[in-house]
Parts: C-alpha cells; sequence; structure tokens
C-alpha cells in the first residue's frame, strides 16, 4: 500500500516573485524563502509549492520556461535552490515544483531553432500550420501567430510568447520525461502540473481542453517518471468534469495523486462568458456543487481544496466583507477545508490579506489584465467597467507582495517592489497577526493542528445538511463512532436554523464564540465552528 502523505499534508502555495525579497531588488527570491520556513512550519505547513522558479523572459511570470534546467537569476542560483531543499526538508516540510509543459517560452532553445526552418530537427516541437483556425488564446487574441521566416502560423493557447509545445511528438515528449527526471532525482517531493489538461489536445479538430489523448498521455507521463518515486502530483485541470477527475485519480495508483477542479470558482461568472462576466454567487449553487465533488469522489479518487491561487482573486475580497475580515477569512477557510481532500492555502490566506484596487492601470504587471484591457476597450467597454471587472477577477488580486510588517514596502523588501504592495499592510502584516492569539493567523495555526490530529476530516463521509438554506453552509463528516458537524454562515446578516435534532457534543473550534444549539439557532455573520458529537448507531 502507498503511503498517501499527501492527503493529510497541508499545502502552501508560494508565488516566489511576490513572497519574500532577500537581496533587496525589489523581486522575491529563493533565499527569502528560506529566511521565511519557520513562518511556515509553524503555521503547520507539509509542502511547499513552489511557482516557476525555471529561467524565464517572465512575459507570464515565469510560466513561459525558456530553459527547464536552470533557474532564472531573479530568483538566485541552483545552490540557492539546493540549500532551499534541503532547509525544508530539515525542517519537515516537503518541496514540490510547477511543471510547465504544455508550452515553452519562445525563448527557449527548442523554439528559437525550430523557427529556423521547416526541416529543423526541433521543427516538431511546436505546432505550425499553413492556415490558421478559429481558435483563439486564454490571453485574448488569436491563438495563431504568423511567423515570416518560415511563413507559417504557431500555436499558441496562451500569450505569443508562450507557443505550445507538440504532444504528438515522442521525440519531445521524451525530452519532457528526462527534464521531469533531472528534478525528481534532485530530490524534490512532486509536481504541480499546469494547464495539464491540455496535453491531450487535437488541435485541428477543436478538441483542446482533456482532448482525446489525455489518458494515454498521462499514463505515459506516470510511468516515464512517477511510478516507484513516492512523490504527489497535483494536475491544474480547469476542463475535466467529475466523472472525468473520477477518472483521472482514481485506484492505487492513479494517472494523478489529485487535480485543481475549478467548477466552485465558475459559480460567480455567468457561464461560458468567460471569467469577466460577473455575477453573485449563489451560496445554494456552490453547496450542490461541492456535494456532487465530495460524494462523487468518495472512495474513487482524492480532492484537493482550494480557494484561491495566484490566477485568482483573494477569497476574503471575492466572497466575504472586507470590513468583516477576520470573520470571513476564518469562516471561508472553515467551510473549504473541513471537506475531504488535501488543503492549499496561498500565501498571505492565512493573514486574510485582501485584493488591490490600484487607481492606475499602469500599476498593473499581468499580462491577461493587460490583453484584456486592449480587448475590451475595442469592444466599447466603459473604463469604469473595465476597472470593476479588473478589481474583481485581476490575477493581480493576489500577487502584490506578502504583508510580512508595517513599514513601508511591508517587510516584503528594502526596496521598490515590482508591483506596489497593498497599502492596507499597515494594518494587515504577519508581525501584528503572530501577535495576536484573536487574528487570522493564529485561527489557522489551531484549525490546521486540529485538521491534523482528528481522522475525521480525512475519512468522515460527507453529508450535506439544510441544503436549501440560502446562506448558511452546514455539513456532517460521519465516522462510526464521531461525527463532526460543521456550520458556517456565508452571511452578513444573522441567520438561524434548527439544531434541535443534533446529539449532545462540544465544540471543537468556532471563529467567534460558542454557540448553544437547538431549535432556531441564531449565528451572527460569517460565524464559523465544527461541533463533535457521538455518532448516533444505526443512522451510519
Ligand atoms: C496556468 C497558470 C497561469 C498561467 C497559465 C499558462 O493556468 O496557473 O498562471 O498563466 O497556466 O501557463
Ligand atoms: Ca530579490
Amino acid at each position: 500500500m502507498r503511503a498517501a502523505w499527501w492527503k493529510n499534508a497541508l499545502v502552501y502555495q508560494i508565488y516566489p516573485l511576490s513572497f519574500c525579497d532577500d537581496n533587496g531588488d525589489g523581486i522575491g527570491d529563493l533565499s527569502g524563502i528560506i529566511t521565511k520556513l519557520g513562518y511556515l512550519k509553524d503555521l503547520g505547513v507539509d509542502v511547499i509549492w513552489l511557482s516557476p522558479i525555471y529561467q524565464s523572459p517572465m512575459d507570464d511570470n515565469g510560466y513561459d520556461i525558456s530553459d527547464y534546467y536552470a533557474i532564472d537569476p531573479v530568483f538566485g542560483t541552483m545552490e540557492d535552490f539546493r540549500r532551499l531543499l534541503a532547509s525544508a526538508h530539515s525542517l519537515g516540510m516537503r518541496l514540490i515544483m510547477d511543471l510547465v509543459v504544455n508550452h515553452t517560452s519562445d525563448q527557449h532553445s527548442w523554439f528559437q531553432e525550430a523557427r529556423k526552418s521547416k526541416d529543423n530537427p526541433f521543427r516538431d516541437y511546436y505546432v505550425w500550420r499553413k492556415m490558421p483556425t478559429e481558435i483563439q488564446s486564454v490571453f485574448s487574441g488569436p491563438a495563431w501567430e504568423y511567423d515570416p521566416l518560415t511563413e507559417q502560423y504557431y500555436f499558441h493557447l496562451f500569450s505569443k510568447k508562450q507557443p505550445d509545445l507538440n504532444w504528438d511528438n515522442p521525440v519531445m515528449r521524451q525530452e519532457i520525461y528526462k527534464m521531469i527526471n533531472y528534478w525528481l532525482d534532485f530530490g524534490i517531493d512532486g509536481f504541480r502540473l499546469d494547464v495539464i489538461d491540455l496535453i491531450g489536445k487535437d488541435i485541428d479538430n477543436f478538441r483542446l481542453c482533456d482532448g482525446p489523448y489525455l489518458d494515454e498521455r498521462l499514463l505515459e507521463l506516470k510511468s516515464n517518471c512517477f511510478v516507484g518515486r513516492d512523490v504527489m502530483t497535483v494536475g491544474e485541470t480547469p476542463c475535466l468534469s467529475i466523472e472525468r477527475v473520477r477518472d483521472v485519480t482514481r485506484g492505487e495508483t492513479p494517472l494523478l495523486d489529485m487535480v485543481f477542479q475549478f467548477g466552485h470558482l465558475a459559480l460567480d461568472e455567468i457561464p461560458s462568458q468567460g471569467k469577466w462576466a460577473l455575477k453573485k454567487l449563489d451560496l445554494i449553487e456552490l453547496k450542490r456543487h461541492f456535494k456532487s465533488i465530495q460524494n462523487g469522489l468518495e472512495n474513487v479518487g482524492w480532492n484537493s481544496l482550494f480557494w484561491t491561487n495566484h490566477d485568482q482573486p483573494r477569497a476574503v475580497s471575492r466572497y466575504g466583507d472586507e470590513a468583516k475580515r477576520y470573520e470571513c477569512a476564518t469562516m471561508l477557510a472553515t467551510s473549504l477545508y473541513s471537506m475531504q481532500g488535501t488543503p492549499y492555502v496561498y500565501q498571505g490566506e492565512e493573514l486574510g490579506m485582501t485584493g488591490i484596487r490600484f487607481s492606475k492601470l499602469s500599476d498593473y504587471r499581468d499580462i491577461e489584465t493587460k490583453n484584456m484591457v486592449l480587448e475590451k476597450s475595442s469592444q466599447s467597454w466603459s473604463i469604469d467597467k473595465i476597472m470593476e471587472s479588473i478589481y474583481a477577477k485581476g490575477r493581480d488580486n493576489s500577487r502584490t507582495p506578502m504583508q510580512w510588517d508595517d513599514t513601508i514596502y511591508a517587510g516584503f523588501s528594502l526596496n521598490k517592489p515590482w508591483i506596489d504592495v497593498n497599502p492596507n499592510h499597515m494594518e494587515i502584516n504577519a508581525k501584528k497577526e503572530l501577535a495576536d492569539k484573536n487574528s487570522v493567523f493564529s485561527y489557522f495555526r489551531n484549525y490546521f493542528k486540529l485538521r491534523k490530529t482528528n481522522p475525521l476530516f480525512m475519512t468522515g463521509h460527507f453529508q450535506l445538511i439544510f441544503e436549501d438554506h440560502p446562506s448558511l453552509f452546514c455539513y456532517l463528516r460521519e465516522g462510526k463512532e464521531k461525527t463532526l458537524l460543521v456550520i458556517c454562515s456565508f452571511s452578513n446578516n444573522w441567520n438561524s436554523a434548527d439544531f434541535q435534532d443534533i446529539p449532545k457534543g462540544k465544540w471543537l473550534i468556532t471563529n467567534i464564540s460558542e454557540i448553544d444549539l437547538g431549535a432556531e439557532t441564531t449565528f451572527p455573520p460569517y460565524f464559523a465552528g465544527i461541533y463533535e458529537y457521538d455518532t448516533v448507531k444505526g443512522t451510519n
């Protein structure tokens, strides 16, 4: 039986550009991360996931790699990385890297060669056609770029500086496996696989997402790289339905240990109109979604639990009320992480960091945001509408520097950072929260301590209750002996529900105060708590 240490692990995502700048150039780096390992350990982190640190022109902040075998100099050296890995290991933490193999940078030597001539040995590492098709890139505009040198178009699902690799080419695939094995042999503990559901695509038949070759490619990848190694894999798979997540994560040796599924994050978007078309979240829809995932994967595959990452807005600003930041941040954590799956915390989430509202467009850095501004302006969106969309969904919301203290650059750097700090770092920062036992940070630390010691978080059967309540998200995690009752309020008002049938038990944690459960129990705004009682025999 494979020891699935990653099932009960707390994974913490670091976006290296914005985490901690040690050498004072305004950009986060590896030696900065090393200085914060104690902080992560204190929080209860088991696994660190690093967003890409490979050599990159940074057109998409490292998700455009020009050399898979080199560390980008802004982050440090290979020696720094070795030191980071060894330091993390010596503290009992593991480290996984980001693996971006749907595309490279256009500065990668493979692409530089490929574009030279049609018969270059690297030509077929990428996708070239005489005529473009209708496909649009994720970052706006057509997915085909004309290259005058050889008079053909190359394919790029993201920016034109991110040409897609040709996964139909077995020689290219072997090169990728070699690189993956290099890093695994180096001693890292696994990978987060960037947009990995795109590698099975059939471009000419417009089957891009979850394409026809996905499972065979994942199997080949696993057989060449992961089998026989005690590592974890988590795939970013925005396209997979729940049925397909079951296929990919099922069994003792799944294709991927778990995936990031994005269904819950699509619920505040107007269906099929893309991320900028906003609608209000309907909690009932959210609960049903979680229910289908929880029940769909139970005893089959494994979940990952996340509200946010470097592509998503900050959860407190997105789903809560910044004026009740503590309550919202702790409630959101409790509601999410008490389900079955591996919990992921994105840097600053444990402080309840909020989104950013820059007044000037020129303060924004993200390529997706910049391209969107061009596109939407040409579709005559007003500047106000554009700004509101960026405030709500722009990726820079979560990319402002980590707020360590209340000094001018938030303790992130001694010099002006590559992207401005959020002015609220005077109020919201790690230094202050570490000293306050009623802070978001303290709650996260206590919460994860509890989560790790109570096996019901791993194994309890998920059962949604009060499914139609518009404001309360309540569910059970049922075990043979004990049951957990999770009660979370997604509302800024007081809300009540009838708990008179719940057996007498005790609160394990609450974010505000313990409340007597009975008929018509009323909960304050953004209340969260976990109540444990003896399982009533015969009902389970
Ligand atoms: C993933 C990454 C995102 C990146 C894109 C292209 O979605 O999370 O940041 O822009 O892939 O690599
Ligand atoms: Ca630096």
